[in-house]
């Protein structure tokens, strides 16, 4: 049942480049992205939402956050991300034209529901982002886009999260090409280093080896930072989730830029860092915060694109994940980020798919 792998996780890990290539499978054609057969909003509709409320828990909501920065980039619709448990009690603006997108793997969290119906009845439309034909969140939404991920056992959650980035990206293309602030070529450029996905997935899981390698070396640390920019960022908080759930290490994700405000006082000699240093536009200032932590003594792993071959004269190891545009490089960063946790999980002797106190499904407050 577990394919041949240890454990569940590991088994989902690697079932991401198909579970990216299903998810994408029947809404691409020539080029261009096709949800009418799930989304039932006409052109005029989408011409006239006029903000998008991401809303999410967990690992969902990471995706959320990645959903701001692609939406707002592709379809210059203003986002916002909540966690869901924070989104339906903070009375939130909701218009008839708010759309709110909820993002769940199993469609059956509570507090992603309430918010849903909350949504609803202040008049948004709602969109449900599931990996469950027929969940609640899935029966509650005016629309279903289902993400073909194929059911996820272990409790933290992997392919469901390549997943939903990529059901998010088809969505804000899905928009932009009928809101049109981009030019049309500029769109099918996005489509098809979106369909060279599942490969380069592929090509981040052959590094298996050299991230168990720094796992197990980390294995005995009390704390770690990850840190990034830009989406890199919001990566970053998916990486210390994976990793403080399994491996029950403490870490914590930062936006490089934050460091100077009070996180560096606790960079010391030996702390392991995990920097993201994929997206081009902020590179240079990644690799300054990066310099400041290993001058107080930091172990850092670095993440950077292919063919990158300065990183590693400041990091002390480099893991490279192929070239695509810095817009969908999350797909390909978060692998080794899920491998690293379940490696130091591993090391440590937990239990990978059962972590302590935690349930696969969130179904109570
Ligand atoms: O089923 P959902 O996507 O609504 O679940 C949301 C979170 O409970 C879930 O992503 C959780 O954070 C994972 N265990 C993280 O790995």
């Amino acid at each position: 049942e577990k394919g041949g792998f240890d454990h569940f996780m590991m088994k989902e890990i690697h079932e991401q480049p198909k579970a990216i290539r299903d998810t994408l499978s029947g809404r691409v054609k020539e080029g261009v992205v096709d949800l009418s057969q799930e989304v039932g909003l006409t052109p005029e509709q989408i011409k006239g939402i006029e903000k998008i409320h991401f809303v999410a828990c967990g690992t969902a909501y990471h995706a959320g956050l990645i959903g701001k920065y692609v939406m707002e980039d592709l379809a210059r619709i203003p986002v916002e991300c909540d966690v869901a448990s924070e989104y339906r009690y903070r009375n939130p603006i909701i218009t008839d034209k708010t759309l709110v997108v909820v993002v769940s793997q199993s469609g059956e969290t509570a507090d992603t529901l309430a918010a849903l119906r909350e949504a609803k009845s202040q008049g948004a439309r709602v969109i449900a982002i599931t990996n469950v034909v027929g969940s609640s969140v899935a029966r509650e939404a005016d629309d279903v886009i289902i993400t073909w991920a194929g059911p996820e056992i272990a409790v933290a959650s992997t392919k469901a999260y390549t997943s939903q980035l990529i059901a998010i990206y088809l969505l804000s293309l899905y928009f932009a090409q009928v809101r049109g602030p981009k030019a049309v070529s500029e769109l099918s450029e996005i489509v098809s280093h979106l369909l060279e996905l599942p490969a380069k997935a592929e090509a981040v899981l052959k590094q298996e080896a050299q991230i168990a390698q720094f796992a197990r070396g980390i294995a005995t640390s009390e704390h770690l930072f990850f840190l990034g920019r830009g989406m890199d960022y919001a990566v970053a908080l998916e990486g210390s989730l994976k990793l403080k759930e399994i491996s029950y290490i403490h870490s914590e994700a930062y936006a490089a830029g934050e460091l100077k405000h009070g996180t560096l006082a606790l960079i010391e000699e030996n702390i392991p860092v995990v920097a993201l240093a994929t997206q081009h536009a902020v590179y240079e200032k990644m690799v300054s915060n990066i310099q400041e932590v290993k001058a107080r003594g930091a172990k850092v792993l670095g993440i950077a694109v292919e063919g990158n071959h300065e990183l590693q004269k400041t990091v002390d190891e480099v893991i490279h994940i192929p070239k695509t545009i810095d817009l969908l490089a999350p797909v390909l960063t978060v692998i080794p980020l899920q491998l690293f946790a379940y490696y130091a999980c591993v090391e440590r002797g937990y239990d990978v798919d059962k972590p302590r106190n935690l349930a696969k499904s969130v179904t109570v407050e």
